[in-house]
């Protein structure tokens, strides 16, 4: 059975539209652990528009699960990333245009700088997963650099607009999983998935975990934030 990652980034989001201290991603932090997440997710961006460096130091200390940190490879913050620990990273593409992270990182062109970030994040005792696209030289070149578990991007699974395209990325995302599990990787995968769509990605041979914040957020608007995490638990645990 796979299991929840809470993506905590746009309760952040909500926070920095006023530049005050609520709401704060460490309470939805503490709220998403009771509610069944196995896992607290978030993301460093260089601009830092969402999560500051004081919610990664405080989730380190609090957080009674996971603390998954999303990054991309820039000096600043490989810094703080290097002063926390968090227990796992996972390495992601990252430009400042971007609404959110578009598209996967290319392992196969960035090896050997991704390849001695891998080793430096595994030699302080950190997990380290590359989010990529469900392409097979992108996850043989993942197995390449010593990280442990990819997170398979599932935006265009996610976009798709008619019900050959989301079947056709989910057969891509089945087969790339395939070949995840055998080449000796961890399985992950997240990206777009919401209420609606979450369950044949959920239901993949071998899946581990799913990354999910945004549908989560927008649902805890009109549910709460608790209530929205558990019925994501109940959709992706399957009980
Ligand atoms: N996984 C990764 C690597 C991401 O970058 C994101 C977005 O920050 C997510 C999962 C969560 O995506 P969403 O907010 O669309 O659920």
């Amino acid at each position: 059975m796979a299991k929840l990652g809470v993506n905590v980034d746009h309760v952040a989001t909500i926070r920095q539209a006023r530049g005050i201290d609520e709401p704060d991603p460490v309470y939805a932090a503490m709220i998403a652990e009771e509610a069944g997440a196995s896992c607290i997710t978030i993301h460093l961006r260089e601009d830092r528009r969402h999560i500051q460096d004081r919610d990664l130091y405080i989730l380190k200390k609090i957080v009674k699960t996971k603390l998954n940190l999303e990054m991309g490879l820039f000096e600043d913050v490989i810094k703080v990333a290097m002063d926390v620990l968090p227990h796992n990273i996972t390495i992601v593409p990252e430009r400042r245009q971007e609404l959110t992270t578009e598209g996967g990182l290319d392992v196969v062109k960035y090896f050997d700088d991704v390849k001695k970030y891998v080793e430096e994040f595994k030699s302080k005792g950190i997990t380290v997963s590359l989010f990529i696209d469900p392409d097979d030289d992108q996850i043989k070149a993942s197995k390449e650099t010593g990280a442990q578990f990819v997170e398979l991007h599932t935006g265009k699974y996610a976009d798709a607009k008619t019900e050959e395209e989301e079947k056709a990325e989910l057969d891509r995302l089945i087969k790339a999983s395939e070949t995840v599990l055998n080449v000796g990787l961890g399985l992950n995968a997240g990206h777009g998935l919401n209420y609606r769509n979450v369950v044949p990605v959920a239901r993949i041979n071998g899946m581990n975990e799913l990354n999910i914040g945004h549908s989560i957020v927008a649902k805890a608007v009109f549910v709460g934030f608790k209530e929205a995490v558990k019925e994501m638990v109940y959709l992706v645990r399957g009980y």
